[in-house]
């Protein structure tokens, strides 16, 4: 199988990953259960995790690190730590559903930021405009997980610290790729899931906290402060209750280990150049819309198109037959969608990962032809 759709999970891991988890099953149990030596090496595993992201994405603590299961439950934890009904939120026009779904649920006053695809300057300006000293919260994508739009986070959070307006950042699609710094942005919460470009498992994401005294979305057993009727303050504890996944944790750890020693800037090189040669090819094919960034600038591994006779959902069925996964429709992300005025037809999405070829790409071109003469 060709596997072009690691926006969604990334497939082909190191394989200290699977390893790790398997030895986690035989030999850890819970971190601070117990004094005996399988729960001391979850604990030992768990705190490794957490000092290497806290290195990986400069947070000040590795006990600022929370353990989640992805990173739409580290957003739920950030946004209800900080929205309350009818608060006034920016966001980007190109956020996910794990963003837009808890702000409906909560009846957040949402003001969307819907500015062209690969216009970043234009997008900041809007942003200027839109945030308020009456704001509750900004939160924003860092790359669009449909087109690859990598958003100017840097400068949008450097506006949040001036206004003195938390700011969130959905690092889904770039963690590993793209420097992620909590201090530097000064963000209040950063989510990232495991299973992506941290090349860990599904089940494990992390949540960077820059805020105190988030709220808990969960309460229950944390091994510590036993007596307390409520959660503890202290983090990690605070936002771990229950059981942690240690397998998935233990993976992701490797996952880490392999980002930390590949280099995030090795692999977004190598994604961004495979994803400016799709442009390429795709261009070349007749009936076919690219949304590729001019010049490849400002696009991470993710590229959307869609093939004039066929409607998306149909090429991504008919390429999932012919041995190619890719991930066709609206991508649980709607509202990038009609951002980029792509919502009635959605679009078909390619995604690179370090482990992508480019005779993966040159496969594919192939099969697009063979369809389109089929038809
Ligand atoms: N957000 C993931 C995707 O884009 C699931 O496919």
């Amino acid at each position: 199988m060709i596997y072009l759709d690691n926006a969604a999970t990334t497939l082909q891991k190191p394989p200290e990953v699977a390893w790790a988890m398997a030895a986690a099953v035989r030999t850890m149990t819970t971190p601070g259960r117990g004094t005996y030596p399988a729960s001391a090496h979850a604990a030992d595993t768990a705190y490794q995790c957490r000092t290497l992201a806290a290195r990986l994405f400069q947070v000040s603590a590795p006990e600022r690190v929370i353990f989640t299961f992805n990173a739409t439950h580290g957003l739920n934890i950030a946004i209800k730590t900080l929205v309350r009904p009818g608060d006034r939120v920016v966001i980007s026009g190109y956020e996910h559903n794990a963003v837009t779904r808890p702000l409906a649920a909560l009846g957040a006053d949402v003001l969307a930021v819907q500015t062209p695809l690969f216009r970043p300057e234009l997008l900041l300006r809007q942003f200027r405009e839109a945030v308020t000293a009456d704001t509750a919260a900004v939160i924003c994508t860092h790359v669009s997980n449909v087109f690859g739009h990598i958003l100017p986070v840097k400068e949008i959070a450097a506006l949040c610290r001036e206004r003195g307006v938390p700011f969130v950042l959905d690092a889904s699609q770039s963690a590993g790729i793209l420097p992620v710094s909590l201090e530097g942005l000064g963000a209040a919460f950063i989510a990232m899931p495991g299973h992506k470009g941290l090349y860990g498992p599904q089940g494990s994401g992390l949540l960077l906290c820059g805020a105190d005294h988030p709220d808990t979305i969960l309460e229950g057993g944390t091994g510590s402060a036993s007596a307390l009727p409520g959660m503890p303050e202290d983090l990690p504890d605070r936002l771990e209750a229950g059981t942690h996944a240690m397998p998935a944790i233990a993976g992701l750890l490797e996952g880490l280990r392999f980002v930390a020693r590949t280099g995030p800037a090795r692999i977004l090189e190598h994604e961004a150049g495979l994803t400016a040669q799709a442009a390429e090819l795709l261009r070349h094919l007749p009936g076919t819309t690219v949304y590729a960034a001019p010049h490849g600038m400002g696009q991470a591994g993710v590229l959307s198109f869609q093939c004039q006779d066929m409607d998306c959902e149909t090429t991504g069925e008919r390429l999932g037959r012919m041995g190619i996964a890719v991930r066709a429709g609206l991508h649980c992300a709607p509202l990038a969608h009609r951002t980029a005025g792509t919502f009635r037809e959605g679009t078909v999405r390619i995604s690179f990962s370090a482990f992508s070829r480019e005779e993966e790409l040159h496969h594919l071109v192939r099969s697009l032809e063979r369809l389109r003469r089929r038809m």
